[in-house]
């Protein structure tokens, strides 16, 4: 119940099991085939370079920007927690001129002060965190969507969904997201080592015609995409195979229990959480409207040691929640419902052993 990996489902682990198929057996381009088609519709996208990249959530984070940025490029980072503050090291790294627009962690981005910063300067991309893991921030994806896409002038919007994907609401197409990267140890509850990435056609006609070659070999979709698209598959590198068993059955699962029904579920066990905890005096860092429904922040009680609250829920009870990062270390623990966790039982386990402890 911490804010990642979560609970994996059995059927997973199964899958995981199974005989290690070479990476270009014909039956195993039927289950690559399969796996891009799901991921397009828990991304709810159209488009076609839509695949999992070999690494965890951050590998997807340093393909979007790594393909996208050549050195000079204004880009801007919005940032309202840790994972804001990773896009913006990386696109430093990449030789960007980046600009950093920074909101107060636990507070949302501000639209209106995001427009401004488009008025003010023309940029290539515009990237953002949907679902701040660091603070239980949901950030406004569709009306910044909007915002880059009325400007008119050609910017790429990069999507964060390492947390939010297959737990809430995502709309690729319907956002106007041109790169979206996630994990699949959250809201997918499979084992962390895969990062679904995908691109619009805008965003893969820039890579293909970069001025530059892209900066790193690995995660150079130009060739990667030979592999995972196309009559004639292309060696790149020898995929991940049990692990991308992993991502086919946990999608599977997702699509079957229904999107809808899934985003529900996480809703459910959100709200009966924080109806818990607040019976037993605690409260949200969040306000209500920008609550994650699979991160729930929420302060430390007064004269509880964290650390030592941490263990014995680990030791005595079997179950493990996270700390806080950055600002929050200390100050809030940080709770996770995602995927195959998100469930009532789990809550009423975790209060029962908060109460004890507290
Ligand atoms: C919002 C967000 N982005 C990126 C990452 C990085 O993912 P990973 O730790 O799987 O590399 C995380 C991990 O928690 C995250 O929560």
């Amino acid at each position: 119940m911490g804010p990642g990996p979560s609970l994996t489902y059995p059927e997973v682990y199964e899958a995981m099991a199974r005989p290690t198929l070479g990476h270009l057996d014909p039956y195993f381009i039927e289950i690559m085939d399969g796996i891009k088609e799901m991921l397009q519709a828990v991304f709810r996208t159209k488009h076609s370079l839509t695949i999992p990249v070999s690494g965890t959530g951050s590998a997807g984070m340093e393909t979007v920007l790594v393909n996208l940025i050549e050195p000079g490029d204004p880009v801007l980072i919005i940032i309202n927690g840790v994972f804001g503050k990773r896009q913006l090291d990386i696109a430093q790294r990449l030789g960007a001129e980046a600009d950093a627009l920074e909101f107060t962690w636990g507070k949302p981005v501000d639209p209106d002060t995001v427009a401004q910063s488009l008025k003010n300067r023309k940029y290539k991309i515009v990237s953002m965190v949907h679902a701040e893991t660091s603070t239980g921030v949901c950030n406004p994806a569709e009306e910044v969507g909007e915002l880059v896409a009325s400007r008119g002038d050609g910017a790429f919007y990069l999507l964060d969904t390492v947390t939010s994907l297959g737990g809430m609401e995502v709309d690729v197409d319907g956002w106007k997201v041109d790169a979206v990267y996630s994990g699949t140890q959250k809201c997918l509850s499979c084992p962390p080592g895969l990062a679904p990435v995908s691109f619009s056609q805008r965003a893969v006609d820039s890579i293909m015609n970069r001025r530059t070659k892209v900066p790193n070999w690995y995660l150079d979709m130009s060739m990667v995409a030979n592999y995972w698209a196309g009559k004639k598959r292309a060696y790149h590198h020898t995929a991940p195979i049990n692990m991308l068993y992993g991502l086919y059955q946990a999608l599977y699962l997702v699509l079957d229990e229904g999107l809808e029904k899934v985003y529900r579920r996480h809703t459910r066990a959100h709200e009966h959480l924080v109806e818990g905890l607040e019976k037993l005096g605690m409260s949200m860092v969040v306000e209500p409207p920008y609550r994650l429904p699979m991160l729930n922040a929420v302060r430390i009680p007064e004269g509880i040691d964290d650390a030592e609250a941490r263990k014995r829920l680990r030791y005595e009870h079997n179950i493990e929640i996270g700390g806080g990062l950055g600002d929050f270390a200390g100050k809030v623990w940080r709770i996770g419902l995602m995927g195959n966790t998100a469930r009532p039982e789990h809550v009423d386990r975790l209060l029962k052993a908060l109460k004890a402890i507290i």
